[in-house]
């Protein structure tokens, strides 16, 4: 566990267990659902979840980072998080699985 800040440890072990049946559960929900989903981020995160300003671009990273990420806001771990910890609460895990996974297949720097 080395360059893990403390206490992550058990987190990352949880989430580790958590990955298998959530992808599982993740395929259940319709393209048409996730892209529902994923429409409601991109107002701030940008189009294509890339972002022109200084919000946080979130297209092209890994699934897994993506994932631990929004998790992490729904459970109110991440200081100095605003609206996302908000936001993350009306999600579930499949839906949360599914979003990393729209947002990790999107080019990082933008279709072009
Ligand atoms: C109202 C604007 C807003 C909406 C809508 C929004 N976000 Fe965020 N997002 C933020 C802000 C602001 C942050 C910085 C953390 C904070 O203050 O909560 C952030 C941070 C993030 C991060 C971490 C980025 C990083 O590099 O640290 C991810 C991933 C993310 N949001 C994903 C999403 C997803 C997925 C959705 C849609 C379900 C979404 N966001 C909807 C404003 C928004």
């Amino acid at each position: 566990m080395v360059g893990l800040k403390p206490g992550l440890g058990p987190v990352v072990f949880v989430l580790c267990l958590l990955a298998a049946p959530l992808a599982a559960h993740a395929e259940a929900l319709s393209a048409a659902d996730v892209s529902l989903m994923a429409a409601s981020c991109m107002n701030c995160h940008g189009p294509q979840g890339v972002s022109p300003g200084a919000m946080a671009s979130i297209a092209g990273r890994t699934e897994p980072e993506i994932a631990q990420m929004l998790i992490a806001y729904r459970a109110g771990t991440i200081p100095g998080a605003t609206v996302m910890t908000r936001i993350m609460k009306g999600f579930d895990d499949a839906e949360i699985t599914a979003l990393a996974r729209y947002y990790a297949a999107l080019p990082a720097g933008g279709a072009r």
